[in-house]
């Protein structure tokens, strides 16, 4: 799966920009919405009133990515607003059993991200509530980073713990994927790729996608 990241469009025209990554059948699969908060993260972009006026313009899933403190107290609100996946961060939440739960209970799949240096063997169990796995492959903050290529062993071992049961969940990469770097994310396991400006600084948005759908398709695992 493929997850343009809209934090590298044009603000003014999330709408439009949007629609340009196409939608399920042919380009995005998801659209993938960056919440900083400016203290989680030194970066700031947008929160929930944008993501209820996104979900009414689109019909593209949204995974929305909440770098932000607190969010036990603050990602229910997203899934209760109708966003398909709410990913938090293990170095932020206090509680992530309940938050998962919380976000089932508001109606979304939940989603746990864990930054390029935290490792993963402490969050296995609690991993067993959540429905992804985004493992950050650059700092989280901004677009247009270099692909950390040491993460690739957390997917490796993800990959694992899913393909003999002791996971059910979506093993997401997300920060510096392009046609350079898709190839090896996909061969350690990776089920969907977050991309922002290698989509968005394409020339054509959608066949960027396809492009990069395609080059997953033929190095990925299964
Ligand atoms: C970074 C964000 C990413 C970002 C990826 O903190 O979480 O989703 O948009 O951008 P690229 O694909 O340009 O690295
Ligand atoms: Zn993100």
């Amino acid at each position: 799966m493929i997850a343009p990241s809209i934090l590298s469009a044009d603000f003014a025209r999330l709408s439009e920009e949007m629609a340009a990554v196409g939608g399920p059948g042919q380009g995005a699969d998801w659209l993938h919405v960056d919440v900083m908060d400016a203290h989680f993260v030194p970066n700031l972009t947008l929160g929930l009133p944008v993501v209820e006026s996104l979900l009414h313009s689109t019909d593209t899933p949204l995974d929305c990515h909440l770098m932000i403190d607190d969010p036990d107290r603050w990602a229910p609100g997203y899934a209760e607003a109708g966003a398909h996946n709410v990913t938090v961060h293990v170095e932020a939440a206090e509680d992530p059993v309940a938050l998962a739960k919380n976000l089932h209970a508001a109606g979304s799949n939940a989603g746990l991200s864990i930054k390029p240096n935290t490792p993963l063997d402490p969050y296995t169990e609690l991993l067993r509530h959540y429905d992804t796995l985004l493992i950050m492959s650059v700092e989280p903050g901004f677009g247009g980073q270099k692909f950390i290529t040491d993460v690739l062993d957390k997917v490796r071992s993800a990959r694992r713990m899913v393909d003999t049961g002791h996971l059910n969940l979506l093993v997401e990469i997300d920060g510096g994927i392009n046609t350079d770097t898709i190839e090896q994310a996909a061969e350690a396991g990776v089920d969907c790729f977050v991309a922002g400006s290698a989509v968005y600084g394409a020339e054509d948005p959608t066949g960027a996608v396809e492009r990069l759908r395609s080059q997953a398709a033929a190095h990925g695992p299964r």
